[in-house]
């Protein structure tokens, strides 16, 4: 089975790249399923319903969120009724959504997808451990379920890579979201599991983690707000990973980051002709 994972869409210019990359993607590496990290979709800050459907029709089989998921307060009422969005599994008990959900990919597979947000150097939060520990226990990899995908939502790699670890041959794919810039480390762990730290945003690079670089520089040259901060508006890159699992086991053997558009060096997953 074939998977695509795109991190973090900033703003419009991640929107239109991936509007309009997504649905022939979709067709020429045949994949099965897709996840795209929409915690920055509208300007930045959250996700709105209409931003949320837009992505869902250029392709995608779920959105995941992280720590900017109520950043749009409408967030909180139309995850109710849309199951394909998932926040982070370990907010508060009683936070609207879910943190995980079972969908069925192209090919008729199970695939089970979650979000976790870490806690070292971010809000306090239920242990994300425990969090996927039952998810984990509660739906296992090649018996219930043939797919297995966690977006770990943190700032720190030592903490996406405990967390990498924690899983690896109990789920597909642990990918890093939230810090914005693709990381290097694509491998396959000795488990099974797919991991890379960050799959990088899809947004503008000429920008600092996606947004203008005026206000950014400004607070940290001088430490006093001038202005809101604005995504950067350039041609962006659509960043994630692409994975092949093994339709018995359900674990990765095949893994690549794929960087296409905008400006960063570009890499298109071996074998995945375009
Ligand atoms: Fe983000
Ligand atoms: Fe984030």
């Amino acid at each position: 089975m074939r998977l695509l994972f795109i991190g973090d869409i900033v703003g419009r210019a991640g929107r239109e790249i991936l509007l309009e990359r997504l649905p022939q993607l979709r067709r020429d590496w045949n994949l099965d399923f897709v996840v795209v990290n929409g915690e920055n979709a509208a300007g930045g800050f959250g996700i709105t319903e209409a931003i949320c459907k837009e992505i869902l029709d250029a392709g995608a089989d779920c959105v995941t969120l992280g720590n900017h998921a109520w950043d749009q307060k409408e967030a909180l009422v139309f995850i109710e009724r849309e199951p394909r969005l998932i926040r982070p599994l370990n907010y508060p008990a009683g936070t609207p959504g879910r943190g995980a959900n079972m969908f069925e990919a192209k090919n008729g597979a199970r695939v089970l997808v979650m979000n976790a947000l870490g806690r070292v150097f971010m809000d306090a939060m239920d242990d994300p451990f425990a969090a996927v520990e039952r998810e984990l226990n509660a739906c296992p990899l090649g018996m219930a379920c043939d797919a297995v995908i966690v977006d770990m939502h943190c700032e720190t790699t030592s903490e996406k890579y405990a967390m990498g670890h924690f899983c690896d041959g109990r789920a597909s794919l642990v990918v890093g979201t939230h810090t914005h810039v693709p990381t290097a480390d694509a491998q396959i762990l000795p488990g099974g599991t797919a991991y890379q730290t960050d799959a990088g945003m899809t947004g503008d690079y000429d920008s600092v983690i996606g947004m203008d670089k005026t206000e950014p520089l400004n607070r940290f040259l001088r430490k006093i707000p001038q202005q809101r901060f604005e995504p950067a508006l350039g041609p962006a890159t659509l960043c994630g990973v692409a994975v092949e699992t093994d339709d018995a086991t359900g674990l990765a053997r095949f893994l690549s980051p794929m960087r296409l558009g905008g400006r960063l060096v570009q890499v298109v997953p071996h074998g995945w002709s375009l």
